[in-house]
């Protein structure tokens, strides 16, 4: 604990805390980023918070609602922001990433925001980076503010997470977003059940507080929320790839199973969504769906996460 120069008490802030999963947050910490993220959706606070610290988005796989939703957090909370193409990078040229992690900080760069196609990337980066690193999603490993907004998107319809029955849909095998999302979910006391074809959910998902159905229909009318996931074709073996045929008919959300959903229930899906592959046009549109509302709500996380970062947390906020 340290005193802040307004007077107000706060943890104090180290210049290299990293947010490469959900849990190196603590719960209250998590409590506390959805609900500042709440305040700054009412009201936007001025450009201070991270005024003229220098932030760099280190894209190196495709991404429209993270990229973009992180650019806009980091130029309302007043950052310095950076944005390039990581193809055109040194580390093409054969740079290690520890190398490349002092370069960077050499230069002035405090937060680096990344996103790789390798598992553990970020982790890596970290460990060489005097500054902060956030994961935008790594391989199939994590992606703790998709989670987080996730997790908001559900406190702002609920308000509330213990007991809440989330069903989490589709290619969990591949998803980091389940997968971060699963680890959340478990600390806020949310009932987790997942469900999928074996090809796509092996039965070693299964853990304390999380099961595995394969029927959907049988989860559907007891849920709080189904979460759609996308099929990952990008990173399944052909093998592995059930014929779609086959998985509409047991996993996607179409209308038959949207009358077995709860009325006060919600749709909720990561993005981008693969319309007819595992949701229709219908569930998309269904007044229940809350995709929309996820991705407003990720400006606003990423803009607490940030903050949270940087200055740390002020006690009792
Ligand atoms: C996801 C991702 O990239 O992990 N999208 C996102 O960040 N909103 C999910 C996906 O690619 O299917």
């Amino acid at each position: 604990m340290c005193q802040s120069p307004t007077g107000s008490m706060q943890t104090r802030p180290s210049s290299t805390r990293s947010l490469l999963d959900i849990d190196d947050l603590s719960r209250d910490e998590i409590a506390s980023v959805i609900r500042r993220s709440g305040e700054f959706r009412t009201k936007l606070p001025d450009r201070s918070l991270l005024a003229g610290v220098p932030v760099l988005n280190l894209f190196f796989e495709a991404s429209t609602r993270t990229a973009t939703s992180f650019t806009l957090a980091e130029q309302r909370v007043g950052a310095d922001v950076i944005s390039f193409a990581p193809g055109t990078s040194s580390l093409g040229k054969g740079e290690t990433i520890a190398d490349t992690a002092i370069t960077l900080r050499a230069i002035g760069v405090r937060v680096i925001v990344v996103r790789h196609n390798e598992s553990g990337f970020p982790r890596r980066l970290a460990e060489s980076f005097d500054g902060h690193v956030v994961n935008a999603g790594d391989g199939t490993r994590a992606h703790p503010t998709q989670a987080l907004l996730d997790l908001a998107t559900l406190h702002a319809e609920f308000g509330r997470f213990e007991g809440l029955r989330v069903a989490i849909v589709g290619d969990i095998l591949h998803s980091r977003v389940a997968r971060s999302n699963i680890v959340g979910m478990k600390m806020l006391g949310i009932d987790v059940t997942l469900v999928g074809p074996p090809t796509l959910l092996p039965d070693d998902f299964a853990q304390d507080g999380v099961r595995i159905e394969r029927d959907f229909d049988a989860v559907l009318p007891r849920v709080d929320a189904v979460m759609m996931l996308r099929v990952q074709r990008e990173r399944i073996a052909a093998s592995l790839l059930p014929a779609l045929a086959d998985y509409t008919i047991g996993y996607q959300l179409g209308t038959q199973r949207l009358r077995l959903l709860p009325k006060g229930a919600v749709i909720l899906h990561p993005g981008p969504y693969n319309r007819g592959v595992e949701l229709t046009d219908e569930a998309l549109a269904d007044p229940r769906s809350r995709y929309e509302a996820q991705v407003t709500n990720g400006v606003y996380i990423r803009m607490a996460a940030l903050d949270l970062l940087v200055n740390g947390l002020a006690v009792g906020a």
